[in-house]
């Protein structure tokens, strides 16, 4: 700043000042150097710089006056003196300080237009997903059996060999548990104590909550229960050692084997539309008694079993039918376990899997791309 070298600088006596009128000039000279200073003060760097060359204690402007002008000035300047230097005074600290509130504020507008928000520009696309088509055809499967009266219900993922067996008629060392034998879980229970080996397992079918809803309600009977079930087998076109099931059961006490068939085939041509054939086959599920697989004609070649140009089918080897699901009967000796009267009660019971089902109505012929969560199949289902 070029406040230095100035008159300050220099005794009033080696400035030939020995009249009070002479002072005048003196201070107009300093406060016209003050004001042009001033308007180039324009950031807060040179603020401050512009501050400390007039204000600073040592070697300010206002600083030297005093030292140089005042201290020594004769008996007869020294009033004339201090009047004029205060005069200056109030004027530089209230043009410094209207200074220093320009700055400020021209700094907070300067940032608050750099935040600004510009409405104009384009947003950021965030792509919404969709629901995983298992999860569709769940709904799909629900809401055909909520139409005819069933009500959905769900039960847990690990369960206890008693509701996944023995409460089903599968007794231990029986030969059908060697297909779902499978993943036993360690927990703690409730006093943080750790649970005993094979006390709990992964639920291998959603069978198990039949028991647990003919425990807690009487008959009648409506339910659905859809849910993941999981098995030690080895993942390929059509296995999963995770896929999912939808249970039905009902029990009242005039079901009859009529009323079974005509609600599947109900199901059936809801679902896949009302040209499909069905049929049943003798199978065996210990807690089922007549027990049935339900197959429905192939959706791919419409039951002929020959594929484009008379090659055989490939997704029912020619057969003309697809397996759909298991059902049949409920035992008897099921109902021993949940004190139903077997003498008074009958009804049915079906668990169908329901990824082989998604797999047939959307031509899907790899049961893996479930699981995969490649969004160029998942896109295709919005
Ligand atoms: C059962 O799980 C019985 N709980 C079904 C049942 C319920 C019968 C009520 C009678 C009364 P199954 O093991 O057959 O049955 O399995 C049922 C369906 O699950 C099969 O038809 C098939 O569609 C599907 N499934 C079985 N294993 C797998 C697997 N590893 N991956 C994908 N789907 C499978």
């Amino acid at each position: 700043m070029p406040t230095t070298d100035g008159s300050q600088e220099k005794t009033l006596a080696a400035l030939g000042v020995t009249q009070p009128e002479q002072l005048a000039p003196l201070f107009a000279e300093i406060r016209a150097r003050f004001d042009g200073e001033s308007s180039v003060a324009r950031d807060e760097a040179t603020f401050r710089q512009f501050r400390d060359a007039w204000l600073g204690r040592k070697s300010g402007v206002l600083a030297g006056i005093t030292d140089n002008w005042l201290k020594p000035a004769t008996a007869e300047l020294k009033r004339a003196v201090g009047a004029g230097l205060n005069e200056l005074r109030a004027h530089v600290d209230t043009q410094i300080e209207v200074r220093r509130m320009a700055i400020e504020s021209g700094a907070e507008v300067a940032a608050g237009a750099k935040d600004r928000v510009d409405l104009s520009l384009p947003g950021v696309v965030r792509p919404v997903g969709s629901r995983h088509l298992i999860r569709q055809v769940f709904q799909e499967i629900e809401d055909i059996f909520v139409s005819i009266g069933f009500s959905v219900v769900e039960g847990p993922e690990i369960e206890t060999p008693y509701y996944n067996f023995e409460a089903l008629n599968i007794p231990e060392f029986h030969p059908v548990r060697d297909d779902m034998d499978t993943f036993y879980v360690e927990a703690q229970d409730a006093t943080g104590a750790r649970t005993a080996p094979g006390s709990l397992l992964l639920r291998t079918h959603t069978s198990p909550v039949q028991i647990r809803t003919m425990e807690k309600r009487q008959p009648p009977v409506r339910v659905i229960v859809p849910g993941k079930v999981y098995r030690r087998d080895n993942p390929d076109a059509t296995h999963s050692f995770m896929f999912h099931q939808i249970e039905g059961l009902a029990v009242d006490t005039d079901i009859t084997f009529c009323d079974f068939t005509g609600t599947i085939e109900y199901f059936v041509k809801q679902y896949f539309g009302a040209g499909v054939k069905t049929r049943f086959r003798p199978s065996y599920f210990p807690f089922t008694e007549p027990s049935v697989e339900f197959d429905v004609s192939c959706i791919f070649c419409g039951g002929s079993g020959s594929g484009a140009g008379g090659a055989t089918c490939g997704k029912c080897k020619g057969a003309g039918w697809i397996e759909l699901f298991g059902a049949g009967m409920v035992d008897p000796a099921v109902y021993g376990f949940v004190n139903y009267d077997a003498k008074k009660v009958s009804g049915f019971a079906f668990g169908m899997g329901m990824d082989r089902l998604a797999m047939l109505k959307y031509g899907i012929d790899d049961i893996q791309v479930f699981f995969q969560n490649d969004v160029r199949f998942l896109k295709q289902f919005p």
